[in-house]
């Protein structure tokens, strides 16, 4: 049975073109549990890959995860190893259907300071889905949001340098050119989850004008209904991006 969506057409038009989700809570979910982080971790692999299913289902452009931030080697050796096997696990898993539905995904961050395998799994699986015209799946791996832009000053830096760009040239799209994300709209929407509410260095630049929500439940309980809820919620905001409402609007 095809799946029905919970709005009108006019509604449905308003969803967000870029979703981005901080996907907090795996520890405390654990803790509460009394398991390991590791398998709280697992859990919210779970959650992730409905999480995919659904916004593709609803014809969502763009959606980027946070998965592994540049300050999360600073844990245990036993939690990152986890969550390197992990991210193997998934794309183990998960490739072959999400090719097959088109997916195109994108690896947010600094691929090079990651172990061999898992910096080939993430390359292969760029490779595999670069042709793919459907949902930009976009997952953060030692990803951090100052350092993406420390990559596109110096960038800009280069092109400036070499004579091929001046710097009256330089302007906002120029910096968006040069963010993992280029080609991507902007995000319209962050989630985060487990009721913290903060950016923590994530898509600082294209979160500039996201509507944030933070719902209380933690990534591995974070439903498809839940999902649904923020969506609604964001359907039904005001966005005036630093403007005025429109009279009558
Ligand atoms: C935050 O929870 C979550 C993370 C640091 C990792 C998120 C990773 C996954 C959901 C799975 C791995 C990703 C892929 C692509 C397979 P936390 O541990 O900080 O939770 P806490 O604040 O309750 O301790």
């Amino acid at each position: 049975m095809k799946w029905k969506l919970p709005w009108t057409t006019e509604e449905t038009g308003k969803l967000p073109q870029h979703v981005a989700i901080i996907m907090d809570g795996n520890g405390r979910w654990a803790k509460k549990h009394k398991l390991s982080v590791s398998r709280g971790h697992r859990q919210g692999t779970e959650t992730l890959r409905e999480i995919i299913r659904h916004t593709d289902d609803l014809g969502i452009r763009a959606l980027s995860l946070y998965a592994f931030s540049t300050e999360n080697w600073n844990r245990s050796e036993e939690e990152v190893a986890a969550l390197m096997q992990l991210i193997l696990d998934f794309f183990a898993s998960e490739i072959d259907e999400l090719d097959e539905k088109n997916v195109r995904i994108l690896i947010l961050g600094d691929k090079s300071r990651l172990p061999e395998k898992q910096r080939e799994t993430l390359i292969e699986a760029e490779k595999r889905t670069a042709g793919n015209t459907g949902l930009r799946l976009n997952i953060a791996v030692n990803y951090g949001g100052r350092a993406e832009l420390v990559k596109a000053a110096r960038e800009i830096a280069a092109l400036v340098r070499d004579g091929s760009l001046s710097e009256d040239e330089i302007t906002e799209e120029t910096i968006s050119d040069h963010l993992y994300t280029r080609g991507q709209p902007d995000v319209d929407l962050l989630i985060r989850t487990s009721g913290e509410q903060r950016l923590s260095n994530f898509l600082l630049y294209q979160n500039a004008y996201a509507e944030f929500i933070f719902p209380d439940t933690l990534w591995p309980d974070f439903t498809v209904h839940d999902y649904d809820l923020a969506l609604d919620a964001f359907i039904h905001r005001e966005r005036r991006f630093g403007g005025r409402q429109e009279a009558g609007g």
